[in-house]
């Protein structure tokens, strides 16, 4: 297995990460889930272009161009073999020792870079079946459109979640709804769907993007507003979104079925428009 570190492909377990690297120090750094069906990238320069300009909010300049970069990511997909699955890909500010919460001097300090791949066929029983998500206050910084490693927040909410069996949270800040702890959140109500608008208090996450442009293109009337806890479990239905996701029903929420239990109509065509535009950059999937 082939992973990059820095500027090239290397083996694995031939990576050191120092200890005074400030992403595992103070989690400096950005980092991008990017999915590949049958090979070839979905949304690779969405992603890219998130990556940039994350690192431009945070003053991080990265090691390399954009074109750089996408030679590497399809080299390394190319070398592993992966089908149809994720590539996870970080950039820390580098080392820098003695420990500053100051950023480093450009000079001294370098970025580091790492990326691995994992084969992870699409879960197409539970985009059929939905999950289960339970609400909570929302209590992670105030800069939720940066991509960052820092991700406490994020996966104290997910344990949460599954310290009750259930699969997803659902964030809320004074009863109004952002986000999920690692997914984007919208709704269908009256067969308008409902999705909190970018800014600071949300990824703007790719996935939730083509959605978006995909619905509005098939007819499906999408307002970029901010819902609330109430609108939320009146809702006729429920998704998730994410790289790794797809457009996943949410079936239940706090222990109510939304609905009928059941994936909706409208969220079934969502999947079936977001599979054709993942075909016409990848080819035939299933
Ligand atoms: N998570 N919101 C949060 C908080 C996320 O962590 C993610 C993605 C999204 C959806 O973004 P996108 O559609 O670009 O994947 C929204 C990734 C998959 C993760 O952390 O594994």
């Amino acid at each position: 297995m082939k992973v990059i570190w820095n500027n090239q492909l290397v083996e694995r377990d031939t990576v050191v990460i120092d200890m005074e690297d400030r992403g595992y120090q103070f989690a400096d750094g950005l980092y991008e889930v990017i999915r590949a069906y049958n090979g070839t990238f979905f949304t690779l320069d969405e992603h890219i272009d998130r990556l940039f300009k994350g690192a431009e909010k945070i003053d991080l300049i990265l090691p390399f161009t954009k074109p750089e970069l996408k030679n590497l990511l399809h080299e390394l997909i190319k070398v592993n073999q992966l089908s149809t699955g994720n590539v996870y890909l970080q950039v820390t500010r580098g080392i820098a020792s003695p420990r500053n919460h100051g950023y480093p001097d450009l000079a001294v300090t370098a970025p580091v870079v790492t990326a691995t791949t994992t084969n992870v066929p699409r879960d197409k029983e539970k985009m059929e079946k939905g999950i289960t998500a339970i609400t909570l206050p929302d209590t992670r910084w105030l800069h939720c459109d940066i991509k960052s490693i820092s991700l406490l927040g994020n996966i104290m909410a997910k344990h949460e979640a599954h310290k009750l069996g259930k699969d997803e949270s659902i964030l809320h800040r004074e009863g109004n709804v952002t986000e999920c702890s690692s997914s984007n959140l919208s709704i269908i109500k009256d067969g308008v769907l409902y999705s909190h608008p970018d800014g600071n208090l949300i990824l703007p996450g790719i996935t939730k993007l083509v959605l978006l442009k995909v619905a509005r293109k098939a007819g499906i009337p999408v307002r970029e507003e901010v819902f609330t806890l109430e609108q939320l479990k009146e809702a006729d239905e429920v998704f998730a979104s994410s790289t790794t996701m797809e457009a996943m029903p949410v079936i239940e929420i706090d222990g109510v079925p939304i609905g009928n239990g059941q994936c909706g109509p409208v969220v079934k065509r969502l999947q079936e428009l977001y599979t054709s535009a993942v075909e016409a950059q990848c080819g035939k999937i299933n």
